[in-house]
């Protein structure tokens, strides 16, 4: 069994908790607390054993009487990797204190490249991260773009990616971001951020991307311009997005007409907290016009990076094959290969 601890218990932490708790080979030994909230009341319910994030935590969770097992300090003494869900930016000190406790880490897309040094998609590069001492799992954008290009790269091959991201405001249990009513342009300048983050896992893939911030809380939505190396047809395509793992095919005229049929699909799978763990890919907007390929692409900010995080693991821990690992994944979260 793989033990696995996870400090930083927000939206993407506790869904990867929870993902960890269904797999065959792993221990979710705790999470850390920060602040009381009933969302930690809700773990230890579920059986989740809690640590406090420092001392001034654990007084904090002791005054409205958890029962904390101790600190972070004492759960990275009974792991064998952690996983990072601190907010943005916390990752070099972070990393300092597991390198410290001797503990394999795994960071998230809010880090740079520079942390790690290896950033990680699981169909993309897993074998890169196997057995080292800590990884980056890359934004969720980034994730869904690689997964993307990547298929399409290996049907008739890409040979430049151009994106423009409409992002979601912000996630849904966040009351103080925005923007509620403007379309925010984020940043305002050409390119922004994501197109050299696809190259730290997608090495020489030439893309340019540009983005915009929308009033909504229902995933990001790519429009994606891919060049084709060879000519072909929207078909070919379309079979190369069918073979990718972690890419669905959904279609205008079966009622996804928007990112929230998207989401409502998820939840009528009965998925956990309506996750899309899948790169969405609009089969009827994928389109050749004079050796580009056109095509709408949605990303559930919260969800798509889970089993990014669960294969991470593995790789880090080592002893597994990319396929080995992907499938066990993907078996637990329901994500079928249709
Ligand atoms: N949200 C997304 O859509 C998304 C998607 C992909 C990747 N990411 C990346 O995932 C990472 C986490 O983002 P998130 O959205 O999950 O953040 P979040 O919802 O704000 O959660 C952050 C968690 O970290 C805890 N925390 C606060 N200070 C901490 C510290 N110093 N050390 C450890 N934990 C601390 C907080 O605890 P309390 O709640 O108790 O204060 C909270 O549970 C970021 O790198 C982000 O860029 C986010």
């Amino acid at each position: 069994m793989i033990r696995v601890g996870v400090n930083g218990y927000g939206t993407i932490g506790r869904r990867v908790a929870d993902a960890v708790r269904k797999q065959k080979d792993m221990e979710l030994v705790g999470v850390t607390a920060a602040h009381p909230h009933y969302k930690y009341s809700v773990a230890s319910g579920k059986g989740i054993p809690l640590y406090a994030l420092d001392m001034k935590s654990l007084e904090a969770f002791n005054k409205e009487g958890y029962a904390l097992r101790g600190t972070l300090n004492d759960l990275l003494q009974r792991v064998d990797v952690v996983v990072d869900g601190a907010p943005e930016d916390s990752g070099a000190a972070n990393r300092a204190v597991y390198s410290q406790a001797g503990v394999k880490a795994v960071f998230q897309g809010g880090e740079e490249h520079e942390l790690t040094g290896t950033s990680f998609v699981a169909q993309c590069n897993f074998e890169e991260a196997s057995g080292k001492r800590s990884v980056r799992v890359v934004s969720c954008n980034t994730t869904g773009l690689c997964r993307t290009i990547h298929a399409v790269d290996r049907g008739p091959g890409v040979s430049r990616a151009r994106a423009v991201l409409a992002r979601r405001a912000t996630d849904p249990d966040d009351v103080k971001r925005g923007p509620i009513d403007a379309v925010v342009l984020d940043p305002t300048t050409v390119p922004s951020h994501h197109g050299p983050d696809v190259q730290t896992v997608l090495r020489g893939m030439e893309i340019v991307t540009m983005a915009f911030k929308v009033p909504t809380t229902h995933m990001h939505l790519h429009s994606l311009i891919l060049s084709l190396k060879a000519p072909a047809t929207k078909e070919a395509v379309v079979s190369a997005l069918q073979k990718a793992p972690r890419v669905t095919l959904v279609d205008g005229k079966a009622g996804f007409k928007s990112t929230a049929n998207v989401m409502d699909w998820a939840r009528e799978r009965g998925r956990d907290r309506n996750d899309v763990y899948e790169a969405t890919v609009w089969r009827d907007s994928v389109t050749v016009v004079d050796g580009e390929a056109y095509m709408f692409l949605g990303v559930h900010q919260e969800a798509i990076v889970v089993p990014e995080n669960i294969d991470a693991i593995r790789a880090l821990a080592g002893g597994y094959t990319r396929e080995e690992s992907m499938k066990a994944t993907d078996e637990s979260l329901g994500i079928t290969h249709v």
